[in-house]
């Protein structure tokens, strides 16, 4: 895996490690198109001397006729051949370019996600497979056609006056350092604007998302004005770049015509002074022509070059950062046997300055059922989260079945721990791909036999094209309590041997609660658990119940226990924080 945040490097490698025989061909046929219309000068030099002999000798005049229709149609067909591998290479570069970043992305810790929006980071991939492309094109084609153009005029232009061959040589310094300069000073505000551009993408992106929130308290006005605020942000660095790109462009164009003048000048004055005969002079002219518009392509190419430069190297700053949560070197698998859970002095907090857990212990015995509870903030679904790994403990250990879970590998740990989130969320695909997606390979009867252990038969049989309907982004097509239960089949389908419940139930109503929480107590039998719980049915399933405050464990025992002890729990009992409403 390529992980550099220096764009041009990154390019290169990519190149070198996956596209090294179509890089070579690409440079390849580019240089044997510019050189074969390089020579066309040369030829056309010989052919105009030849005409102004007293004696035309036709057959040498006809044989250079040859000559150049020859260069013409092989440098055309050179041309043609790349276009065709650089269609063959230009989208499979891009796809590989963004799978590689996804590839990147995608093993980033939970945190990394809640700080990035989705829509910025969907930019920033999309960006990076685009400039990949250009920053490509300029190098093997703009690069070397310049390269070996230079070189046949050097070696054609050595030949002649040395006035003539040495001030092409230091306009051609002059003009490339001009243009470098001008073009990394460029960098910086297309950086802005790649950064402008992917804020405001992730601005609308949030906004779509939370559509309902802006339409409830009918903010469309604000929300426009945020959107205006960073589109203009956008404008106006659209707008650096591109009157710094006219500017340079200006320069340049001025410095391309300058030279031409004075290459053609000393071309008329080598001819008056019979330093140079006729064919030379037209030779002389021609070259100034090829150079110029290659000279010209470049710099033109040099800018998007910078550009996308910039671009890729914002995509790169944000994706290339170092996992925070990553598997030791030959991990083994998580192995399962008995699904102790053992959490031994733990702190952890998500910003230093706020501790979550200090110096926290608990221990679920194998085939527990364990009931969380506390005040909202307590942090019951942090300590979940720990359990699943999607944080990394600042210090302590959470062992299960005397593994420590930091020292296996997060897919075992994931392939193990069944979860039921507090706001579950289904990707925008049909009831049955969310449905199997913990488990891909169950069979038919296993599905509808979760469906039926979840009550979800009346959410498919009501979804206008049974399992084959897309539930909407996010599911969002769904209502809160159906969501849940459909996460809940996918619980059942995975069938592993640790559960974890944050609030698995508490978006459904009495009845159906009811009913789910039968087939929960089936679905927890011989099983680790650990729910968090504010209703009253769910806790009397318990084992044991733990009461959270703060990160600290305040009280533990049955709800029956807690009670009587008239503590934290018997407060947040009278307070309705529990609820009876399903007893
Ligand atoms: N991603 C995060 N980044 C920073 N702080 C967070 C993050 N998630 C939670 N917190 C903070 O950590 C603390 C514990 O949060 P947690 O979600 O564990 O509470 P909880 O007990 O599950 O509460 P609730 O009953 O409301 O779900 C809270 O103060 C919360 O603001
Ligand atoms: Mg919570």
């Amino acid at each position: 895996m390529l992980i550099m945040s220096d764009p041009k490097r990154f390019v290169a490698a990519i190149l070198w490690r996956h596209f090294r025989l179509q890089s070579f061909a690409l440079a390849g046929l580019s240089a044997t198109g510019i050189g074969l219309m390089s020579l066309e000068p040369v030829f056309i030099r010989d052919l105009i001397n030849a005409l102004g002999q007293p004696q035309v000798d036709s057959h040498h005049v006809w044989g250079l006729f040859g000559w150049i229709c020859t260069a013409w149609f092989l440098s055309s067909l050179a041309n043609r051949i790349r276009d065709f591998v650089e269609l063959k290479t230009s989208p499979e570069l891009r796809k590989q370019t963004q799978l590689m970043l996804y590839r990147w992305l995608i093993q980033h810790s939970s945190a990394f996600f809640k700080e990035h929006s989705t829509g910025n980071l969907s930019q920033k991939i999309k960006q990076a497979g685009n400039a990949v492309l250009v920053i490509m094109d300029t190098v093997l084609d703009n690069f070397v056609r310049l390269a070996v153009a230079i070189v046949i005029a050097a070696v054609v232009l050595s030949d002649l006056p040395t006035v003539i061959f040495v001030g092409f040589l230091i306009w051609l310094f002059g003009f490339l350092m001009l243009s470098w300069r001008l073009a990394i000073q460029c960098l910086p505000l297309s950086k802005r604007f790649g950064e402008a551009a992917s804020a405001s993408a992730g601005l609308l992106g949030d906004i779509f998302t939370n559509i309902d929130l802006v339409k409830s308290y009918a903010k469309h006005d604000g929300e426009e004005r945020g959107l205006e605020c960073a589109l203009e942000n956008e404008k106006q660095c659209s707008y650096r770049v591109r009157w710094f790109l006219i500017r340079m462009a200006l320069t340049l164009y001025s410095g391309l015509l300058l030279f031409q003048s004075v290459f053609i000048g000393l071309g008329i004055y080598g001819f008056l002074n019979a330093e140079l005969n006729l064919g030379e002079v037209v030779m002389v002219i021609s070259l100034a022509a090829i150079l110029s518009t290659n000279v010209w392509g470049l710099s033109q190419q040099l800018q998007s070059f910078y550009d996308q430069l910039g671009i890729l190297q914002s995509a790169l700053a944000v994706v290339f950062t170092a996992h925070t949560v990553v598997d030791r070197p030959n991990a083994p698998a998580l192995i399962v046997r008995t699904g102790k859970i053992e959490i031994e002095r733990i702190n952890f907090s998500y910003r230093s300055e706020r501790p979550v857990f200090q110096d926290f212990s608990l221990t679920i015995q194998a085939g527990e059922k364990l009931g969380l509870v506390g005040t909202s903030g307590a942090g019951k679904s942090t300590l979940i989260r720990l359990v699943r790994r999607q944080y990394d403990i600042q210090s302590g250990v959470i062992y299960i079945d005397g593994q420590d879970i930091s020292g296996v590998t997060q897919s075992s740990l994931g392939r193990l721990i069944g979860e039921v989130p507090q706001d579950p969320l289904l990707f925008h695909r049909t009831l049955r791909e969310n449905l199997l997606y913990s488990n891909p390979d169950a069979s038919e009867e296993a599905l509808w036999s979760a469906i039926s252990s979840a009550h979800c038969e009346s959410i498919v049989a009501l979804a206008p094209h049974g399992l084959d309907t897309v539930v909407g982004e996010r599911g969002l097509k769904l209502s809160g309590g159906e969501r849940q239960r459909i996460a809940l089949a996918r619980a059942f389908l995975k069938g592993a041997p640790i559960l974890l419940l944050d609030e698995a139930t508490n978006a459904l109503d009495n009845v159906t609660e009811s009913y789910v929480q039968d087939s929960i107590a089936r679905l927890c039998q011989n099983k680790t658990v650990i729910s968090i719980a504010h209703r009253l049915t769910t806790l009397l399933a318990m084992d044991r119940i733990v009461v959270l405050r703060d990160g600290q464990i305040v009280e533990q025992g049955t709800h029956r226990d807690l009670l009587t002890a008239k503590g934290t729990y018997s407060q947040l009992w009278r307070s309705g924080e529990i609820s009876s409403r399903a007893a």
